[in-house]
Formats: C-alpha cells, structure tokens, sequence
C-alpha cells in the first residue's frame, strides 16, 4: 500500500493518498498520520506541544470566532485576533456618520472604551473524542431506517446522553457535539466552551483592513491589513456570562508567542483553525454537476446581477454605500465559482475522481465486495436523475430567491386578511402595526427599490430564457396572459400597484387598508409563488438525499477499507483542523512567477486614490515615507504586509494562526489565491496557497499607525 501511494504521489494523480503539503488532519490523530513528515519540513516541536488531551497546548489557543471564522488568543488578558471581515459586521454595526469605524478604523484606548458585541461568541474545544463505535452501537439500536446517521439533531441528543446532564449542569457555558466524518463512517465528539461577552477593542481603517477590496479578493500577490482585534470576557470565576460591566478579561489556559522574526522561502509554517466544507470525496459525477450546473449557473447569473448592481453603485454614492456589502458577498462566492471551474477543467478534476472510482472497482471486484461498484452506479444514476430538479433549484435560488429582493417580501399575510375580514379594531390596528414593522425590516436603509426594480427585469428575463415555463412558478403564467410575455411591463406593474412597490402605495394601504387589496396584490403573490415553488424543490430534491447520502457512506467506507491507515484526511465540516506546509510563492502563467512575500512598497503601488478600493490613508503614506518600521522591518530594510504559504485552507480558516517551526505566531490567515480554490475539491500543491497578513505589519499598524502601543504590553513578543 505504502508503495502504490508513493507512485501516485509521484504522477499527482491520485486524490486519496496525500500530495505533499496537503490536508486537513486531525489533530488526535496527527503522531500517527503526520508528524514525521511535519518533523521532515522543519517543525520543531512535539507532537504534545500542538495537541494533548492531558494537559494544555497550541490548540487551547485556537477558537472558532463568531459563526464562520477562526480567531486566536495572544495575551493572558483574553485578547483575540481575527481577520477585519470577520469582525467586518460588528464594525459596521458600532459605524454611524459621526462614528465612521468602517472608514475610520476604531481603537479603545482603555479598557473601558472596548465596544460590547451583543450575539457574538467565540468557542473553545476542550476535548476531542473518537466516539464511533458509541455511535454505531446507538445507531444500530435505535435506528433500523438508516435515516438518522448523519442527523445533527440525534448526534448531539447522543452527545449529550454521553457527557451526562450533571457535567454540563456543572460546567457553564459547555457544549457537547457529535459529528460525522468521511461521510458517517466515522464520529468524533467535541466538548467545547462558549463565551458571550466578546468586545471589540480595534480595527484598522477599511482603507487597510479590506485594501484591493474585490479586485484583489482572491488575489495574490496581496496588500491587506486584514486583522482586527476582540477581548473576551468572563464572570469572576472565568466562566462564560452575559455582558456585564462586572465582567473581567478571561484568563486563557494558553496564549500564543509572537515571532517577529519572520520567515524564508520554503521554510515550515502551520496553521489551526476550523475549514467549513471541502468536497474531496467527490464522485466524477459530483464534480461534472457542480461545475455544470451549481457553478455554471451562479456565474450567469451574478455576472448579469453584479454587472447591473455597480453600474447603480458607481452612479450613485448612496446606493453604493447601501449596496456594498451585499456586493461584496455576491462577488466573493462568484470569483470563486469561476475559480473552482477553471481548475476542475483545466487539471481535469473530473479524469481524477474518475480513475479512484475505477481504483476501488478493481479492489472490490478482487476482494468480492460488490457492493462498492453497486453504490458506484446508484450514485451516477441518483446524480443523473437528479438534474433537471437541481438546475430548476440552483436557477431559483441565484435567479429569483437571491437575485430578486422583493421576493423576500413579507409574505405571511394571513393574520391580517382574517383582522380585516373581522370587527374587531383592536385586533386590526394590531396586525397592521406588525405589517408595518415586517415591512420596515424589508425596506430598510440598505434597499433601494429602483436597483431591485432594475436587477429584477434581467433576473426575470434570464430565468425565463433558461427555465421551460412548464418549469416556472404557477403565477408567472400571467406575464404571458396579461404581458404578452413581456417581463420588464410585467415588473413595472408590480412596482406600480403593490402595497410593498412604493412608500406611497404602502400609506394608501394603511388609509384604506381592505383584504381583498391585500390578497390580490400581485408581489405578494409574486414572492408566494416563488416561495411555493422552493417549498416544492427543495421536497423534490429531498426524496433523492436519503439514497444519495447513504450511498455515499458505503462508497467512502470502501475507500476506507481499500486504503486502511494509509487513508487521507476527512473532508472539512467546521471542525477543528491542522494544514501544514511552506512559504511559498507559485508560478500562475507560462513565464509568470510569483514571490512568496509582500511589501508596503507594494501598497503604494497599487494606491490609487480615485478609486474607492485603492485609497491609502495618508497617515501610512507618512509612515512609509518617513520609513518609520520600527522594529517590525525586514532585515532589508522594508515593511512586510502579506505571505503566501502551502497550506491547505479553505473558508472558515479565515482568522486562522499561522505559526512558523517553534509554533510561534508569524501572520494571520485570511485567503486563498484564485488558482487554489479548486482546492476543495483537489488540492494542487503547484498552484494552491493560502495568503496570509504578517504579523508584523499587523503590529506596525497597532503600534506606529493607531497609537495603540499600549496594547503590545500584554503580548508575548519573543526576543
Ligand atoms: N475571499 C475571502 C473569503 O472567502 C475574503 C472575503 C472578504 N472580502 C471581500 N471582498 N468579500 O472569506
Ligand atoms: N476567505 C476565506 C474565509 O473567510 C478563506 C478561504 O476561503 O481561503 O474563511
């Protein structure tokens, strides 16, 4: 076995067997599986240094931050780092004109001016535990349909059983889960701790924090500050609480030392953090339907949106404000779609799956197991019968569900048809003050009703042109019977005559409000027959997943059995991981190389201050100027911002510590090049890097940027 993975290795073709520097290991299991070749590429540390279930080690330093980031504590005073776009909501909401933090950065310069952060948490793992034979025994008693072993609802019922209701009585604040890996061959329990009472105590200027914006999101070589900067805080006993001005800094089992040192080309770096979903296992057939329908279609459709949405941005300062961050998401998952397609054709990801299949065939057949070649075909046919359903959903979610605002209009108009049908003007007085709340929330200051009017036309057309009408929502039949399929008159229409079309429309409702208005109003049953038609999809679709995933489940768990030990790492579901690698720069193009560090020469070569995403504060222009680096300076003499690394990352590891050979905090996680996000599906170790903010820049910034110097006195700066 050993030999077959080194030749694969070798020819880069097989997708189970890891490629150098690939991975996201888990972190009991990394003596076993990893650290030797860890060892190999220069670490320096012992396996118990990075993770010990007896005692505390890097790990305890590393949480999951808010819903969907890493972050990383770096004093004993509970300071945490993350990337500025994840902390980019909270910034936004402590943002008002006067107080511009998103434009302006913000930094307490006491403890008592750091900004509470109502519905934020940041979650410590305290244990890890392989918990697969307790699963399978449970599952096996209590489940003779199968259906529950991928539920989150009965694994964690099952985990809590385990810990017991008297241990998380007696530990505030913990949680226990259970999740499934490699499909629901496997489940690991997680005990972890959360805390509530997380404040914002800095964030450089968007300027810096989101320099490039999206025309350098996904781009390397990379010029931002992406960092920002929360403390957590505890009751007096260190447990997690409420926000309360009682509160004090918590008092970590572990914070991490910093290393202003730096890094070489091809030296050892390492990151811990929770990547949210990678799709490894892929079947060829998985990886065809995501490029030709998922990603396919969601680039169509967000190029024709996005196209529509900056030409109104670009006219109009405050639709550009309104529209930003809804802008910048779209674009984010757009730019990787196109990404993702480019590698699965060009280094033919769909060949790769292809020939692992074919591997595991030829393994089953010898070792007479048919059913690994039976789940084969199941998958290929449920992929296939599957199709058109998910090209319809795929079509109304970025089309009509996404694409369209008012489809989100309130909808559930029920309870105020039944008040105005009735006598009681209590009653009616009261639902029509919650229509009225309900409406506020749609059309609020982030809406613009000419943008939606105008993106909904082509969004409409679109949908039209690709989607049968035999295929379409019921109510779209009148565009035909009364427009003469004329979609642009038809939507003019529903601006024109609905409650919801225009602020006027809405206070005649409210002078004369009748039920008969309210059931006819053509965008309310507009956003209703959209809704109905996803209610259906999502059913259809639903009735394929019950097959598919346990299919699934017997394919991966031959993959399991044909490879034993010499299996590669479980796809990525959140949970914390370890990627391992080099600094690295890559070569993109015939005759294009790309070096591994960036520099505030750099910065200032890209500044351009007549376009909103290139702006340089002049504060750094100074500083860079002046040369005034302080001790964060290369030893050429330049200010280091970003680095590109090997590693094997993926969204979610935003936040992440990245830590060079004596486990010592170098820089902070925060992208990955476009070449390398087909790297869910396939990791390509000539072209993948993970880009990542040095740490120096982000204390240069703390320090001689911000005037926040103080600060550095609680950090842990290695000599
Ligand atoms: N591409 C990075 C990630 O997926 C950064 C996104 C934030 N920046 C942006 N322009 N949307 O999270
Ligand atoms: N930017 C991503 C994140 O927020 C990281 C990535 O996809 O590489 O997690």
């Amino acid at each position: 076995m050993k030999k077959q993975c080194l030749l694969w290795t070798l020819s880069l073709v097989s997708p189970f067997c890891s490629l150098a520097d690939e991975g996201m290991w888990m972190l009991p299991l990394l003596k076993q599986q990893r650290f030797a070749q860890m060892q190999a590429l220069g670490l320096k540390l012992q396996d118990t240094d990075i993770y010990n279930p007896d005692s505390t080690s890097l790990k305890d330093a590393v949480v999951v931050f808010g819903g969907g980031c890493t972050g990383e504590i770096i004093s004993p005073d509970g300071l945490v780092l993350t990337n500025h776009h994840c902390g980019y909501s909270q910034i936004q909401r402590h943002s008002s004109l006067e107080h511009d933090y998103l434009t302006d950065g913000y930094w307490a310069m006491t403890r008592d001016e750091e900004l509470t952060n109502p519905g934020l948490s940041v979650t410590f793992i305290d244990r890890i535990e392989d918990v697969t034979t307790y699963v399978r025994d449970r599952l096996e008693k209590d489940d003779s349909t199968d259906t529950n072993f991928l539920s989150a609802r009965y694994l964690n019922a099952l985990a809590r059983e385990k810990a017991g209701e008297q241990f998380l009585k007696d530990h505030p604040g913990t949680e226990v889960e259970i999740r499934p890996f490699y499909e629901g061959n496997q489940y690991w329990m997680f005990t972890k701790k959360r805390y509530s009472d997380v404040r914002l105590v800095g964030a450089p200027p968007s300027s810096i924090g989101k320099f490039g914006a999206d025309t350098d999101n996904w781009m390397w070589p990379r010029h931002t500050g992406d960092f920002s900067l929360f403390r957590i805080y505890a009751d007096a006993d260190g447990n997690p609480a409420e926000y309360s001005p009682d509160n004090v800094p918590l008092r970590p089992k572990r914070w991490l030392r910093i290393s202003t040192k730096g890094i070489e080309e091809n030296d050892f770096a390492m990151m811990i953090g929770f990547p949210g979903r990678t799709n490894k296992y892929y079947t060829s057939w998985e990886v065809a339907e995501r490029r030709d329908i998922d990603n396919d279609v969601r680039i169509n459709i967000r190029n024709l949106r996005q196209e529509a949405m900056l030409e109104e941005m670009l006219r109009d300062p405050a639709v550009r404000i309104q529209y930003a961050g809804k802008y910048a998401s779209s674009t984010n998952a757009y730019k990787n779609a196109i990404g993702t397609n480019r590698a699965i054709r060009e280094r033919n990801f769909e060949q790769l799956k292809g020939e692992e299949q074919n591997k595991l065939i030829a393994w089953a057949r010898q070792t007479n197991q048919p059913e690994y070649a039976e789940s084969l075909r199941m998958l290929e046919q449920i992929v296939s019968d599957r199709r058109n359903l998910r090209f319809r959903n795929w079509m109304l979610d970025e089309a009509l569900v996404r694409g369209i605002e008012f489809a989100s209009i309130p909808t559930d108009i029920k309870p105020v048809v039944d008040a105005l049908k009735g006598k009681d003007k209590e009653q009616q007085r009261e639902q029509l003050r919650l229509l009225t709340l309900a409406w506020r929330r749609f059309f609020n200051a982030s809406y613009a009703p000419e943008v939606d009017r105008k993106i909904a036309k082509i969004m409409l057309r679109e949908y039209r042109r690709l989607v049968p009408a035999y295929d379409q929502p019921a109510y779209f039949a009148l565009i035909d019977k009364k427009f003469k399929g004329d979609a642009d008159r038809f939507i003019d229409y529903l601006f024109s005559t609905s409650i919801f079309g225009q602020s006027e429309n809405f206070s005649a409702f409210l002078e004369r409000p009748s039920a008969r208005t309210l059931e006819n109003d053509p965008m309310i049953l507009f956003a209703q027959s959209v809704q109905d038609e996803k209610k259906a999809l999502t059913t259809a679709l639903a009735a394929f997943d019950a097959d598919f995933t346990l299919e699934r489940r017997t394919y991966v768990g031959g993959l399991l059995q044909m490879y034993g030990d010499q299996i590669s790492f479980p796809d990525a579901n959140s949970t914390i991981r370890l990627t391992y690698g080099q600094k690295k720069g890559y070569e993109p193009r015939d005759a294009v190389s790309y070096r591994s560090q960036t520099t505030l020469d750099g910065v200032m070569q890209k500044e351009d201050s007549t376009n909103w995403e290139f702006v340089v504060p002049d504060r750094l222009k100074e500083l860079y100027h002046a040369r005034d680096f302080g001790p964060y300076r290369m030893t050429d003499g330049q200010m280091p911002v970003a680095f590109s690394a090997t590693t094997h990352t993926t969204g979610g590891n935003s936040g992440s510590p990245v830590l060079n050979a004596g486990g010592e905090l170098i820089g902070i996680n925060f992208d990955r090049n476009w070449e390398g996000v087909g790297g869910d599906i396939q990791y390509l170790p000539d072209y993948q890097r993970s880009i990542i903010v040095d740490i120096r820049y982000v204390l240069f910034l703390i320090d001689k940027y911000a005037g926040a110097g103080y600060l550095l006195d609680e950090l842990d700066i290695a000599p």
